[in-house]
């Protein structure tokens, strides 16, 4: 059975972006696969959160999980600072990634631009640690949303580097996965860039948000007087909101207010009105599971310890095999 690794960031609350872009996936592949999901808090160690507030953060990823549906009795549920094996694998990896390929990467790059006065080693090597994520369990599809492409091929990169070095087929090649044609990008609500917590609370979905919370941020999203003519093109905050509306809608309804945009018939207010009830409606379920997960600490701590005893189990087998080809012998 092929393996399946993928983790979410433990910076807070998940939103629609995590949602579509990789938690349906996860969802669905746990039972096709041999997966392992897990809490990437070690990645978020980059912007140095307070003990406190990394501890709640993980608990909540994990919480958010279990309440969308991904099930501890078919896919290994973990947090990666449980598997201390990942940093052993980070180490051998960052010895075979340059640096001048880490500073070209685009995520790099944006954080770079975003925050000059926190530029540490950690964001430059962030892209050989989720390789190491990944090829820790010889992975070989990753479901991700389209801002993790470009990680994916640099997995590949440190991967077959590995190989080659070492002249030995050990790492399999990785391929980022979605069900849907398309790997998934999912826009703010301002029509400016994807949706993300570091664009911003106002421009974020999340799954956990009330009903009225929800309403209040899509009814303040930004739209225009209206179209002029008949079949014009919709400007970017527009398009993004049929955009949010094809996620979360049925065709036929995105396809009704098409028809009136088209005709110059469209009310703001009702498209808005309308794309707040399907993102009540889609996110209802997640949301209406998340409190009684969170009281029930024994079962959180169940979850855990049985995931890090799984993943563990894989990531010490991979350790073995790559000292063994390493070179590393016992005397
Ligand atoms: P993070 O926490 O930024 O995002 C987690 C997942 O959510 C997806 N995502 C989106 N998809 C579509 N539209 C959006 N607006 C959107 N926002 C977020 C991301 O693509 C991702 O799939 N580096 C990873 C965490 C990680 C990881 C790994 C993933 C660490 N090691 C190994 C896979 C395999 C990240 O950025 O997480």
């Amino acid at each position: 059975m092929e393996t399946v690794v993928s983790g979410i960031r433990s910076t807070g609350k998940l939103h629609l972006g995590n949602y579509y872009g990789a938690i349906k996936n996860f969802i669905n592949m746990q039972d096709e696969y041999n997966c392992f999901f897990f809490i990437a808090d070690l990645h978020s160690l980059t912007t140095h959160p307070t003990p406190e507030n990394l501890h709640h953060n993980v608990k909540q990823v994990v919480v958010e999980y279990l309440a969308a549906g991904i099930d501890p009795e078919k896919a290994t549920i973990y947090v990666q600072s449980d598997v201390p094996e990942v940093i052993e694998l980070y180490l051998y990896l960052n010895m075979n990634a340059y640096v001048g390929e880490l500073e070209r990467a685009t995520s790099f790059k944006d954080k770079v631009r975003a925050n000059p006065n926190n530029v540490n080693a950690g964001l430059l090597t962030y892209p050989v640690l989720m390789a190491a994520d990944i090829l820790l369990h010889k992975a070989t599809k990753v479901p991700v949303g389209k801002d993790q492409e470009q990680h994916l091929e640099m997995t590949r990169t440190f991967g077959n580097r590995f190989n080659r070095l070492y002249q030995h087929d050990y790492f399999p090649e990785t391929f980022a996965f979605s069900y849907s044609d398309n790997l998934i990008k999912i826009p703010g609500l301002d029509g400016k860039g994807k949706m993300g917590k570091s664009e911003g609370d106002a421009n974020c979905i999340y799954l956990s948000d009330k009903p009225e919370a929800i309403r209040k941020k899509v009814m303040r999203a930004v739209t225009d007087s209206g179209p002029t003519q008949e079949y014009q093109q919709k400007p970017v905050e527009i398009q993004n909101l049929f955009d949010l509306m094809t996620v979360v809608s049925t065709p036929d309804t995105v396809a009704h207010f098409d028809h009136l945009y088209n005709t110059c018939n469209i009310r703001y207010g009702d498209l808005k009105k309308q794309l707040a009830e399907d993102m009540v409606v889609a996110t209802e379920p997640v949301r209406s599971r998340i409190e009684a997960i969170a009281d029930d600490k024994a079962y959180i701590s169940r979850v855990v310890n049985l995931g890090a005893e799984k993943a563990r189990e894989s990531a010490r087998k991979t350790i073995s095999d790559v000292r063994e080809i390493i070179g590393f012998k016992p005397f």
